[in-house]
């Protein structure tokens, strides 16, 4: 059987994507193509939606701006991603569409290959810095995980709020707060857009530990300024762009239900984001 995947947002001309999942279907020996299928915000989401309802397809990841919107044409979305209120992978089977979200996954998977001594330790004390999208995804992934000591922090408290619900074993609080406090954490998660393309940081980061692990999901630049002065406190950071590299994982499992090896992709990765 040939699989016919494809991966819907705007813009999405950059993305690492197609090279990551031709990258997989190679090393599981699997037939199919994987292409872009750019929707602009000037088109009608609906018609072009219509168009891949009559194609035949494996399945999709779906990227920003329309990991919400998509959910509407869904005839299943699994818990994780009913919870995230987002999804990034659609699966097709017997005809019928159904809504993942590996985003908090990968980001799990990432951090263990890079730090296995995590793993299982699910009672360190968790700073999430950002309150969108990506946080949401992480916040549910790290709870799931057992993890049960969580603040968020947000230039916007509402938003952080929102993440946690009901959740006793989390807090929000302000960015100012988190970098007054930022001693007290084991691992620092940085999900905002701040330090995107920009050299600037979400918060101060003199009071980071020396043994607290520094994650940053931006991955362009490969080392944003926040990981660039946190790794002047602390070897451990993590960087942006494995969680890429193992949420694709997570989707090509649901597509396949083979558990790709990824050796080695994390380098490649970094090098081909280095040439642009
Ligand atoms: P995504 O869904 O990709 O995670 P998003 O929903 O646009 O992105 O969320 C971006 C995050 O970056 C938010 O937490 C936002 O803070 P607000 O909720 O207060 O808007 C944060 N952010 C963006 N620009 C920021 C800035 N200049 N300073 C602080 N936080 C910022």
């Amino acid at each position: 059987m040939t699989l016919s995947l494809k991966l819907i947002g705007y813009p999405i001309e950059h993305s690492m994507s197609p090279w990551i999942h031709n990258e997989f279907l190679k090393r599981s020996n699997l037939e199919g193509t994987y292409e872009l299928f750019e929707i602009s915000p000037e088109e009608s989401f609906e018609d072009n939606v219509t168009t891949l309802k009559k194609s035949v397809l494996t399945g999709f990841n779906v990227t920003v701006p329309y990991k919400q919107k998509i959910m509407q044409f869904l005839d299943e979305v699994d818990d994780t991603a009913n919870l995230m209120g987002a999804v990034n992978t659609v699966s097709i089977r017997d005809g019928k569409w159904i809504g993942y979200n590996t985003d908090g996954i990968g980001y799990l998977r990432s951090l263990y290959a890079a730090y296995p001594f995590l793993k299982g330790v699910t009672n360190k004390r968790v700073l999430i810095l950002g309150a969108g999208g990506a946080a949401r995804g992480i916040f549910h992934a790290l709870v799931n995980e057992g993890y049960n000591n969580i603040k968020i922090a947000n230039r916007t408290l509402s938003r952080a709020e929102s993440i946690i619900g009901t959740n006793k074993q989390a807090l929000a609080i302000s960015l100012e707060e988190a970098a007054e406090e930022l001693h007290q954490f084991d691992l620092v998660i940085q999900t905002s857009a701040v330090g995107m393309n920009e050299p600037r940081s979400i918060i101060i980061v003199d009071r980071i530990n020396e043994d607290t692990v520094v994650s940053d999901i931006v991955y362009q630049p490969l080392e944003t300024h926040f990981l660039q002065l946190a790794k002047q406190r602390t070897p451990f950071i993590h960087h942006g762009h494995t969680m890429l590299l193992y949420q694709a994982q997570a989707a090509f499992e649901i597509w396949t239900g083979t558990n790709v090896n990824v050796s080695g992709m994390d380098m490649q990765i970094e090098q081909i984001l280095k040439g642009r």
